[in-house]
């Protein structure tokens, strides 16, 4: 069964956050479920030379200002097809921004992706591939339903939320430049708020939604977590999946992960507690009497970073030390920096990106903390499991479908830790536990090897995917 898969990133060739993983983890998942599925994805400067035998399937001399083609090529077993259009992506700077914030054109950069899809979707690749379903993820795909449906092509979509806090708006004014119709414009369309919404459009137009978590699914239709759109995805419930996320096994484990100095499973975690001592010496930290916690993470108010430095000082008190790395917002980057340098031999701080020191960190830390105030799915709660670092989450979104929180009445079957509300008070409640629960080593040892042993493949969330593009073509 061939799919298209749109979205402005996918590992391995460009990724800001989770939604990379995601995109770049479905094609070989979905391989057993025998469904093909290929990803387009804009050239960012440097990506094209990294395809093996790329060749040009599809062109267009005029997309959104300029001529475009795309060139079809494989990456490391996964099909992608690069939208070439030098206009749009030839940028200096980050895929969203440059130095003077988000581009201007954002809007236009992602319906010309959007578009090239649907054409693709609509009459094929010039050497005759087509895909039966087009899978658009977040704003950035949301206009590559709404072109189909407003073609009138009866290729089926799919659009899945990755975070609904990203609504891809643009104005009123944009709508011709962004080939839109003007009788789409209203507020069963993809009118929002006198504005465009290109999440929107996509919303009401793909013929099924899906989410990244069960919960996130039913979040979705509140005030608190809807960000505005829970109206439109109530009004489309019968037709919306929240489909968990799964964790790439081949990239995410610890015992066969060159980035990590010893590789361990659940019967062997004394090497995992050399990989421990080596992460605490990286960052210059003593020998700690407590659990070592690691947090990755951008540093934004939905991940509750700020959180942290409220409630740190009494972990470290209780004998706890902290590894963060992540960058974001200047407040919460200085505000972490400020915590290490109080406690230098405690907390080691890392602002930046680094992918390969974040194996590092699960692979030594004791514990992971996710104190997100809304969590679509999240994944280092999951890399957190698979590695033996517990995770300590707040229950929402996804943290509350993948980590098994510790209660009484599911001692034997708990995977982690989660608080509710998520306000500091409580978050400071589950770090006690924490302490306590690590000082008692034999229940400690327990639950790490039951967190290490919780399944969070991709193989069950695969086949719901193909299950759902399989329904929508009967
Ligand atoms: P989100 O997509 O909302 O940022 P997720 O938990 O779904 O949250 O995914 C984040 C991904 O980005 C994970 O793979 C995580 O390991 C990675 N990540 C986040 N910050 C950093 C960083 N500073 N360095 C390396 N990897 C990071
Ligand atoms: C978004 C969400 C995150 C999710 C990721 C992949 O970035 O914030 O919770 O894990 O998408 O679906």
């Amino acid at each position: 069964l061939p799919v298209l898969s749109v979205a402005s990133e996918a590992v391995p060739l460009v990724k800001t956050g989770g939604l990379a993983d995601v995109v770049g983890a479905l094609p070989a998942a979905l391989i057993p479920e025998d469904v093909g599925m290929q990803i387009i994805l804009p050239a960012y400067p440097g990506l094209l030379p990294r395809l093996t035998s790329p060749k040009v399937v599809w062109d267009d001399p005029d997309l959104f200002g300029g001529p475009a083609r795309v060139l079809r090529g494989v990456v490391e077993g996964t099909t992608f097809l690069l939208l070439d259009a030098p206009h749009l992506y030839d940028r200096q700077g980050g895929i969203y921004a440059g130095a003077n914030g988000d581009y201007p054109d954002n809007p236009e950069r992602f319906a010309a992706l959007s578009w090239a899809a649907a054409q693709i979707a609509m009459r094929g690749t010039s050497d005759g591939w087509r895909p039966r379903i087009l899978h658009a993820h977040d704003w950035q795909g949301g206009l590559a339903p709404a072109y189909l449906r407003y073609a009138g092509s009866d290729v089926k979509s799919v659009l899945t939320i990755h975070n609904i806090a990203f609504q891809g708006n643009a104005p009123a004014d944009r709508l011709a430049a962004l080939r839109l119709p003007a009788s789409e414009f209203h507020r069963e369309g993809l009118e929002y708020w006198g504005g465009i919404s290109t999440l929107k459009a996509g919303l009401v137009t793909a013929d099924a939604l899906t989410t990244v978590s069960p919960t996130y699914a039913e979040e979705l239709m509140r005030p608190q977590f809807g960000m505005g759109l829970e109206g439109v995805v109530a009004s489309r419930a019968d037709v919306l999946h929240g489909i968990l996320n799964g964790v790439d096994e081949a990239v995410w484990s610890p015992g066969a992960d060159p980035a990590i100095l010893r590789d361990y499973g659940p019967a062997s975690l004394a090497r995992k507690a050399q990989n421990r001592a080596a992460l605490l010496a990286e960052f210059g930290l003593s020998e700690l009497p407590g659990p070592l916690a690691i947090v990755v993470s951008r540093l934004t108010h939905q991940k509750g970073i700020d959180l942290l430095a409220e409630t740190m000082p009494a972990f470290i008190a209780a004998g706890g030390g902290l590894v963060l790395l992540g960058s974001g917002e200047p407040a919460l980057e200085a505000g972490m920096r400020d915590l290490a340098a109080r406690h230098p031999d405690r907390v080691g701080v890392r602002i930046g990106y680094d992918e390969a020191l974040s194996h590092r960190m699960f692979a030594g830390g004791d514990a992971i903390l996710v104190p997100s105030r809304f969590e679509p799915c999240g994944l280092t709660q999951m890399y957190g499991l698979r590695y033996g670092a517990v995770p300590v989450v707040a229950a929402t979104g996804g943290l509350n479908d993948t980590v098994i929180g510790l209660t009484p009445a599911a001692e034997a079957v708990a995977t982690g830790i989660s608080f509710h509300p998520v306000d500091a008070t409580a978050f400071a409640a589950a770090l006690r536990r924490l302490s306590a629960l690590y000082a008692d080593r034999a229940g400690w040892t327990a639950l790490v090897r039951r967190a290490m042993k919780a399944q969070v493949g991709w193989q069950e969330p695969a086949g719901q995917y193909a299950a759902l593009y399989r329904n929508l073509l009967t």
